[in-house]
């Protein structure tokens, strides 16, 4: 069992990192928490509101490509555990524009992993990743620890890249490393270009639901909050250079997905849901588009006693009703008005 006392979290102002963050601050008031995050469009002060007062918490905006960035909060801070969840991490994006996915993922990583290495008093790195690294399954199977790295995304790709490389760092450094490859995640504070916040926002404001191809692929969803406490329990009691997979076991064609929350956005706002699913239109496929992701979640069920508390329902219509009840966060995030509100607030390192 580890017991950090100083955590740099990187990308802690993205979807995940904020979860995590927002859970983790309040719990954790003998832990002082370091955000380091460059607040790219993904970034949202916004969604750290609640932290923002806390005394055992500090941001910082920084990019992790940048050694020097990286070093400056290390010699201030002097961090004794490393949360990271800082990436590039939309697919479609990597597709349109692959660079500043390998900038920040591979190399960004890398640039973490080299100031580090020099520490002598790192005792957990942590690396955050995804079971798209895996590649596709076809109908049957799961992905376990041991299932072949096959990316196919330039995402996907830069992401293995960088779980090889953290655990290179523990094998040929001796760095205490845990990795977790996670399934889809949903919930709060999500950036509205993934398929869960884009389609319920659409759905509220009787816009198209694009839905990809023929809507068959297959995704295993998991709310955000198991997320951020399966990372929490990795963190301090997961095995030196182990990885954990973790998963909701609640897979979804992306056709009944988008149904549950025609449905519940329906009932939530007292709309006929069959109007709703109306908006559904089908588009283009995405080129390399995997077919279907699912995880075995037995190691970490068995050696850490984690398993996720919310249900596919339970989780989907808390998600639903935050976007409802907070129309700041989505007003700011839909109109850009968040971006003036960095450039105005927040001073680059
Ligand atoms: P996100 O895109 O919502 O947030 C990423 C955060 O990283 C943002 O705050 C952004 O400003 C920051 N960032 C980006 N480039 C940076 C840089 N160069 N320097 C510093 N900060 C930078 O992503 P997310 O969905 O919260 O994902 C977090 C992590 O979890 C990623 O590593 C992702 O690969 C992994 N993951 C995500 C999912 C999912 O379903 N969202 C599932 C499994 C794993
Ligand atoms: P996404 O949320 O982008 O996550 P990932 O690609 O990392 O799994 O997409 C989830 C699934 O939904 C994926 O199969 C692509 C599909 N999708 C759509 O059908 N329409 C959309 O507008 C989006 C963004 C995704």
């Amino acid at each position: 069992m580890i017991k950090p006392k100083t955590i740099l979290v990187t990308g802690g102002a993205g979807f995940i990192g904020s979860n995590w963050l927002n859970l983790m601050v309040p719990r954790h008031q003998d832990i002082q928490f370091v955000n380091m995050d460059k607040l790219t469009y993904a970034g949202n002060p916004l969604s750290l509101e609640a932290v923002e007062p806390s005394e055992n918490y500090r941001f910082v905006k920084g990019d992790i490509c940048s050694r020097k960035a990286i070093q400056d909060v290390w010699n201030e801070y002097q961090p004794d555990t490393v949360v990271h969840f800082a990436a590039e991490s939309h697919v479609d994006r990597s597709i349109s524009g692959p660079t500043d996915f390998i900038e920040t993922n591979v190399m960004g990583t890398l640039n973490l992993l080299e100031v580090f290495r020099a520490s002598k008093q790192i005792t957990r790195f942590h690396h955050i990743s995804t079971d798209e690294v895996f590649g596709a399954l076809g109908d049957e199977g799961l992905f376990t620890e041991e299932t072949r790295y096959d990316p196919s995304s330039p995402y996907s790709a830069s992401k293995a890249a960088s779980d090889h490389v953290v655990r290179a760092y523990n094998r040929t450094y001796g760095l205490p490393i845990t990795v977790t490859n996670c399934s889809n995640n949903y919930g709060p504070m999500q950036f509205p270009e993934k398929l869960v916040p884009l389609m319920i926002l659409n759905a509220m404001e009787g816009k198209p639901l694009p839905v990809y191809g023929s809507g068959r692929n297959v995704r295993d969803w998991l709310y955000v909050d198991d997320h951020c406490e399966a990372i929490w329990k990795v963190l301090v009691q997961g095995d030196d250079g182990a990885t954990y997979n973790v998963g909701g076991n609640a897979e979804k064609t992306n056709l009944d997905v988008v149904h549950a929350i025609c449905r519940i956005v329906g009932e939530e706002t007292e709309r006929e849901p069959n109007e709703i699913i109306g908006q559904i239109t089908y588009v283009k496929d995405r080129p390399g588009h995997d077919f279907r992701y699912a995880i075995d979640a037995t190691k970490i069920r068995t050696h850490l006693g984690w398993c996720p508390v919310e249900s596919f329902e339970s989780g989907m219509r808390k998600t639903v009703r935050w976007y409802i009840d907070n129309k700041k966060w989505v007003d700011s995030v839909r109109s850009g008005e968040y971006r003036n509100w960095i450039e105005q607030n927040y001073v680059k390192r």
